[in-house]
């Protein structure tokens, strides 16, 4: 008897680390759900995955932050598949700037998105995972344990996930669902691209010299690459972290300064 390929969902897979991780479980034959806004762009990222060894794709391009819209991206998994195995929270995009400047609106999205897309999935994919066995992994940030003045939005998101996870983990250790959150740090993306440009404006840097003053500021070797982040949350999914559950994985070349 063949058995089915682990069928895994990613979300924000359409750039940046949410591709990343889409190509690496590619790579090990999974069965791809993409979501994200943009088709063209996850299309693009169909094709390449589909080379890269993904045993079967299914794009969805969805406004997550809409509610029901988590919800339709997992009925069209299991309808198409029959099932999910692995769900991967990635999508995310929380306003940074002053806090007085930042409106009711920017908070509400930033959890809109963030936060609420990764409950509705985990509560629309939890049947699921648990005739699977499965797992999740939540995509946080390391702001959620070293708060920022010019991130008073994605701190308290991330903070909120990891406690959610906790939280999960909890009630999937009765049910046979491993759950876990990862903190990536600082790496190099569209976001980490926007953050030089402001900060080379700010200071009147060029955007070399801006890249390496943010990087000594953060006290960090090198800005990580998404590969850096894709290559755990495929450990996170594989057997080998059968005994890794309800704990946080921060992935930041030890950017975080404290415990
Ligand atoms: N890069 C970092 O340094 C860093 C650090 C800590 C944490 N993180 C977290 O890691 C995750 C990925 O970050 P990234 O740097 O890869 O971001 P990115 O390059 O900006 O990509 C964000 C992804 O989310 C999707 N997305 C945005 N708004 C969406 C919406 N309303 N509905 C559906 N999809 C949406 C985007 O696709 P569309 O535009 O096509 O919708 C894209 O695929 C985020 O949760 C972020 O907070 C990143």
């Amino acid at each position: 008897m063949t058995q089915r390929s682990r069928i895994a969902i990613v979300t924000g897979a359409s750039r940046g680390i949410g591709r990343a991780i889409a190509m690496e479980l590619a790579r090990e034959g999974a069965g791809l759900v993409l979501a994200a806004r943009s088709a063209d762009a996850l299309a693009r990222v169909a094709e390449e995955a589909e080379k890269a060894g993904a045993s079967a794709i299914l794009a969805v391009a969805a406004d997550l932050a809409r509610p029901g819209e988590p919800e339709r991206v997992v009925s069209a998994a299991v309808e198409r598949f029959g099932g999910v195995d692995i769900l991967v929270n990635n999508a995310g995009a929380t306003k940074r700037g002053d806090f007085l400047t930042l409106s009711d609106a920017d908070h509400l999205d930033g959890f809109a998105l963030k936060y609420h897309a990764t409950v509705r999935f985990c509560r629309a994919a939890w049947p699921h995972l648990v005739a699977a066995g499965g797992t999740v992994v939540n995509i946080a940030g390391i702001a959620a344990q070293t708060p920022d003045a010019e991130f008073t939005i994605g701190g308290p998101v991330n903070s909120a996930l990891l406690n959610f996870t906790k939280a999960l983990a909890r009630r999937a250790l009765e049910e046979g669902v491993r759950v876990n959150a990862l903190c990536p740090g600082h790496i190099v993306t569209d976001r980490l691209h926007t953050r030089i440009e402001v900060h080379a404006k700010q200071h009147g840097l060029t955007l070399e010299a801006a890249r390496e003053s943010l990087r000594a500021h953060y006290g960090i070797h090198r800005f990580g690459e998404v590969g850096d982040i894709a290559g755990m949350v495929a450990f996170l999914c594989s057997p080998q972290a059968s005994y890794v559950h309800g704990t946080t994985i921060v992935v930041d070349g030890g950017a975080t300064p404290g415990l």
